[in-house]
């Protein structure tokens, strides 16, 4: 082939992965007026969420534990040029607070069109040692209660092609040492809403389901929970908050922050990579 045949030949493929893995553009306008519930977003990658959806022009409902945190979140989105923000203070570990929380947003806003569940009771980051009490907490904040946010909300999203974004981890791909509780929450997730999103294709009901699956990232809760424990290179929060929201505006099946983590779920799918790390530990012990 000619030189010139080779590089027409490069483009084309090219041309073509693009359009491949590049389906919808994101237009900004499309979250102009955008009616979104976002839970976790006093801190972390929730509050950067917010901040994003304020210069959209978003109309928000927040929610988190901490009133008076929430509070300065929303002052902050309101100067960044959300058109409304409402917040209402809810622990995600009592049963019966999604619901409640679904039911002031909708009468807030008149309905939604983004559900962005972001809630997370942390990992502890230490090796299991029979606390079923705790799993049973993390079980509700991290899990049970996505699954009844989503449910309360599901009617809304449904009249209005709405959308359900749903932040995981790569804990909930990849099961790895110190992680038990919270990577069976995160596992959870992944099997829930990935059912979920066959049987509202199944049903002609166009609510995208997005799940965001995310390395580490440099919160305050996060870099707390690996400090002295792992040497990874943490993911800036406003970056995976962009992510996030990209990922669920274009309806996206699933979004990897950073993007090279697709990869890693990849390989280790295909290579037999528990067995590498289980002779590094026998390797690295006394
Ligand atoms: C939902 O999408 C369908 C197909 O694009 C469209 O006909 C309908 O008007 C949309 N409904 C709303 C509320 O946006
Ligand atoms: C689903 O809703 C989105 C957002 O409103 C719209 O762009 C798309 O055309 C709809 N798809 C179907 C199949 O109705």
């Amino acid at each position: 082939m000619k030189p010139i045949g080779k590089v027409l030949c490069a483009a084309g493929l090219l041309a073509g992965l693009l359009a491949f893995f590049w389906r919808e553009p994101f237009n900004p306008e499309s979250l102009v007026g955008a009616r979104v519930l976002l839970t976790g977003a006093s801190a972390g990658i929730g509050e950067q969420m917010a901040y994003h959806y304020a210069r959209f022009g978003a109309e928000m409902v927040l929610t988190a534990r901490r009133e008076a945190v929430l509070q300065k979140v929303m002052e902050k989105c309101l100067t960044l040029g959300a058109k409304k923000v409402f917040l209402i203070p809810a622990d995600m570990s009592s049963p019966s607070e999604p619901q409640k929380v679904v039911q002031f947003a909708v009468q807030k806003l008149g309905g939604l069109d983004y559900l962005v569940l972001n809630h997370i009771g942390a990992n502890r980051f230490q090796m299991w040692a029979g606390d079923v009490e705790f799993t049973r907490w993390l079980m509700q904040v991290n899990f049970f209660s996505y699954v009844a946010l989503a449910t309360a909300a599901l009617p809304t999203l449904e009249k209005n092609n709405g959308s359900l974004v749903v932040v995981s981890s790569v804990a909930g791909k990849i099961a790895t040492p110190f992680t038990t509780s919270y990577s069976a929450t995160k596992f959870a997730l992944d099997g829930f809403f990935s059912s979920l999103r066959h049987e509202l294709i199944m049903q002609g009901k166009n609510v995208s389901v997005t799940l965001c699956i995310l390395g580490l990232v440099d919160t305050d809760t996060a870099m707390e929970s690996v400090r002295g424990k792992v040497h990874l290179t943490a993911s800036p929060a406003p970056e995976a908050a962009l992510a996030i929201i990209l990922g669920g505006a274009t309806r996206l099946q699933e979004v990897f922050y950073p993007w090279w983590l697709q990869q890693v779920f990849y390989l280790w799918v295909l290579a037999p990579s528990n067995q590498v790390l289980q002779s590094y530990y026998n390797y690295s012990s006394p």
